[in-house]
């Protein structure tokens, strides 16, 4: 499918965020731990999701996904086993590693997909969990571990990860003894999962630091949980409101989660007005330059990177942007420059020489966020951009045009 989006109308009006994608999925896949029910609340009607569904399915669970409320129940003996198809619709299918090995001793999963945005490895995931004393091989495009029982350890990540933090996590919580990992991810969505585990019964302290203490226990009971709103399509949308001059007033959101990206916002001249669980955010008539770093949590982060390299590519002045976290996060600017932008890519490094007006063009999502910045980039250009590629956009953003068109988008399905 292709979305037509006609360009130049400042959107104006107030949303709601759906809940966080990548902590629904990794609740989801925690929700393996135990063999007792496990309800999900507020959970985003996209792709990777109903990717997930068809992964925890595969395994053996049951899963039933409502009006935004996800139901999963693991009983009995799983099966261990994730094959390439699905393993190759998401990154996230990587996630079942550690839950699978604490609770089944074994695990077969195909090397993980998802966004093309450069080489993503997944040693750090395996290294952590061999420290708990797991062993693994790889082969054939798979990679298998085993444990007869997990052991807490003490482990040092190379880099932060979102995902091995998780993954560790997972598995540690029904290991003996205890587990601390140093240099762990800071991210929201950490502190989510540390939070939706200990109401399933685990003891895990130290989410939203550096160090992360999991004390392993026998069992994990079911839980209700209500999910934390998305802090990426929060920003989505304060830069929706950037890059058309418009104004937007979000609901429910968690500020905390999104200081960065305020921070950057009002650099960049946007006006902010924050109270009584709303933020406000109005765009300039121009935008002023910034020089941005995209960094692990709480710096800017990697997946608003691209939407504001096309905020940028209109701004009055030379932006700098880098990406420190992915190799490969630039695979917009092609695109963005048949719009118009005048943009340079040195390796990690993108320098934005802001133009006064993007142009309406055929452009191609290159993947999630970077599709997402070609529609912010269309919103703002002088007439008719159509955007193929849409499928990459329906895996992490929820009622896309209905939200777009309420804020007064002329934006449609082709
Ligand atoms: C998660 C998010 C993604 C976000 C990213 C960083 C999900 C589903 N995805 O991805 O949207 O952009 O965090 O905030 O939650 N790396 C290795 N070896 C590993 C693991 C990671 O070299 O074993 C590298 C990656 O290639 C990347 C960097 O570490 O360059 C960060 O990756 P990581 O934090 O693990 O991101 P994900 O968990 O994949």
């Amino acid at each position: 499918m292709q979305l037509a989006v006609v360009g130049g109308v400042p959107l104006r009006g107030k949303m709601k965020p759906q809940g966080a994608k990548n902590a629904a999925l990794k609740l989801a896949v925690a929700a393996l731990l135990t063999e007792e029910p496990c309800l999900i609340s507020g959970v985003p009607k996209i792709q990777d999701i109903k990717y997930m569904i068809e992964i925890l399915t595969l395994l053996g669970a049951q899963v039933e996904f409502r009006d935004g409320n996800l139901w999963i129940e693991a009983k009995g003996e799983l099966k261990p086993q994730v094959p390439v198809h699905l393993a190759r619709t998401m990154r996230a299918s990587i996630q079942v590693l550690g839950p699978l090995l604490a609770r089944e001793g074994y695990v077969r999963a195909a090397e993980p997909g998802g966004c093309n945005i450069g080489p993503r490895p997944v040693d750090y995931h395996i290294k952590g969990l061999c420290a708990l004393g797991a062993k693994s091989t790889e082969a054939h495009g798979y990679i298998e571990m085993t444990a007869a029982k997990l052991q807490g350890a003490d482990i040092h990540l190379d880099y932060p990860s979102v995902g091995a933090t998780e993954n560790i996590m997972m598995a540690a919580t029904l290991a003996d003894g205890i587990t601390r990992i140093y240099n762990a991810a800071k991210e929201p969505e950490i502190v989510e999962e540390q939070n939706f585990l200990n109401s399933m019964g685990a003891k895990i302290t130290g989410a939203g630091t550096d160090t992360i203490q999991i004390e392993g226990v026998r069992k994990l009971h079911g839980t209700c949980w209500q999910l934390c709103p998305d802090r990426i399509e929060v920003g989505t949308f304060m830069m929706a409101a950037g890059i058309t001059g418009g104004e937007i007033e979000i609901y429910g959101a968690n500020e905390h989660h999104v200081a960065a990206v305020l921070g950057k916002l009002l650099e960049t001249g946007c006006q902010i007005v924050r109270g009584n669980g709303m933020i406000k955010v109005r765009g300039p008539k121009r935008p002023k330059p910034a020089f941005v770093y995209a960094l692990p949590y709480p710096g800017f982060p990697t997946d608003l990177q691209q939407q504001l390299t096309a905020l940028l590519s209109i701004a009055d002045g030379t932006s700098l942007v880098v990406e420190t976290v992915f190799n490969n996060r630039f695979r917009h600017v092609d695109e963005l420059r048949r719009m118009g932008a005048d943009i340079r890519v040195e390796g990690r490094g993108a320098l934005v020489r802001g133009v006064e007006k993007l142009t309406g063009a055929q452009v191609e999502a290159p993947d999630l966020r970077g599709g997402m910045a070609l529609l912010l980039a269309s919103l703002a250009a002088q007439g008719e951009s159509v955007i193929s590629g849409t499928e990459h956009l329906e895996r992490g953003y929820e009622n896309l045009v209905e939200k777009f068109s309420s804020l007064g988008a002329e934006i449609r399905l082709l």
